[in-house]
């Protein structure tokens, strides 16, 4: 038996509706497998705001280093828009994930057989994507000095070091090793010195892992291949920005942005959400899609609790879910159209069937 303390940061929106269906999950998962998971929920964002008057409580981010792994919703509504930059819901979600020291983005964007003609791709072009971008997330041009804007003159640096470069590598070929055992790397080194630090660096630590095959690439080239041939790839390591527009367009092949998990690891305490946002035009009326949740959730045992058949039951239950044709209004294909409480439902039992079988 596993024993682990899970701190939940509903945050605001549909975050609340989507965590309450993940956090359902993980305790069957427990149940269904014999472990202990103890949750406690905390204030985040625009909720933390309205109670506590600013966006990250110190005690939610004690609570969360407190813990082995976090789980988190959405944060932000449209009447924070006009708040004070510190005073923004996701100002917090800055501060969490510098405060967890999460240096590392994982995003899998795995395209689910039946939602095939939700991607904007050609069917025989998307068929099969399955793949993970691994973003650097505390380091690059969006954090480098000097930078300034004047009236005439913007100035950004893009830095890295190579250990920051060796600790982000390191990441991605453990992730590849759980997976085809397939890198790429995607840098710019044939015009950028940022980049040719970059690629010496990952190289140097390929040498540590040798059973998994390392290829490098250009980011333009990149950008091509996700949208004219994406089965290619199998992990993706890239530095700050480019992973941050890469990892996008590689959401945007799978279909609805409901469906999309993450994983924020490498620091002290690992941070799993999904990609969307508090959807405000959507939330109260119990129709969130709580997959990309849920699959968060299937994150955190692979990567913070290390429970693989876990974590690989869960995934499975999704599909399974599709494949029957159930699904929230935003994957309007589904023929099977339920409540978001119902999806939970639907994967709960799920696992259990899985377990027994
Ligand atoms: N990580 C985060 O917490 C995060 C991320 C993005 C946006 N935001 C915040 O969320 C608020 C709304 O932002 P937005 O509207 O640009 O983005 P959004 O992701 O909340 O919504 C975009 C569109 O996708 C739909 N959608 C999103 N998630 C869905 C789901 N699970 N199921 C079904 N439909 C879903 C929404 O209904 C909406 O039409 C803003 O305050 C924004 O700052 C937070």
């Amino acid at each position: 038996m596993s024993q682990f303390k899970i701190t939940v940061l509903p945050g605001d929106g549909i975050g609340v509706e989507v965590t309450r269906e993940a956090v359902g999950c993980l305790e069957t998962v427990a149940k269904t497998f014999g472990h202990e998971f103890t949750f406690e929920s905390h204030l985040m964002g625009g909720a933390a705001l309205d109670a506590k008057g600013v966006p990250l409580p110190d005690e939610t981010l004690a609570a969360c280093l407190a813990s082995d792994g976090v789980l988190l919703g959405a944060v932000g509504g449209p009447q924070y828009d006009n708040n004070p930059p510190k005073l923004k819901p996701e100002t917090g979600l800055l501060a969490l994930r510098a405060g967890l020291g999460v240096f590392a983005n994982l995003r899998p964007a795995f395209l689910h057989e039946p939602l095939i003609d939700a991607s904007p791709l050609k069917a025989e072009v998307v068929r099969g994507t399955d793949m993970l971008i691994v973003r650097e997330l505390m380091g690059g041009a969006y954090f480098g000095q000097p930078r300034e804007v004047t009236e005439d003159r913007g100035l950004n640096s893009m830095v890295y070091t190579a250990p920051e470069v060796e600790r982000i590598a390191r990441v991605a070929f453990e992730a590849a090793r759980l997976r085809r055992k397939k890198l790429h790397s995607i840098d710019k080194a044939n015009v950028l010195e940022v980049s040719q630090l970059w690629r010496k660096v990952v190289n140097r630590v390929a040498q540590d892992y040798p059973d998994v095959q390392l290829e490098h690439g250009y980011v333009d080239s990149c950008a091509m291949a996700l949208v004219t041939r994406p089965t290619a790839y199998d992990v993706i390591v890239t530095e700050n920005l480019f992973g941050d527009i890469l990892s996008d367009e590689a959401a945007v092949l799978t279909g609805s942005l409901g469906m999309l998990p993450s994983a924020s690891i490498g620091g002290k305490v690992g941070l799993y959400e999904p990609v969307h946002g508090s959807a405000p035009d959507i939330a109260g009326k119990g129709i969130a899609n709580p997959l990309g949740a849920i699959a968060s959730a299937a994150l955190l045992l692979r990567y913070t609790c290390k429970l693989e058949e876990e974590a690989k039951t869960l995934e499975n239950a999704i599909s399974e879910i599709l494949t029957e044709g159930y699904g929230t209004p935003d994957l309007k294909s589904q023929p099977k159209q339920v409540s978001t409480f119902e999806i939970g439902e639907a994967i709960r039992s799920k696992i259990v069937k899985a377990k027994a079988a």
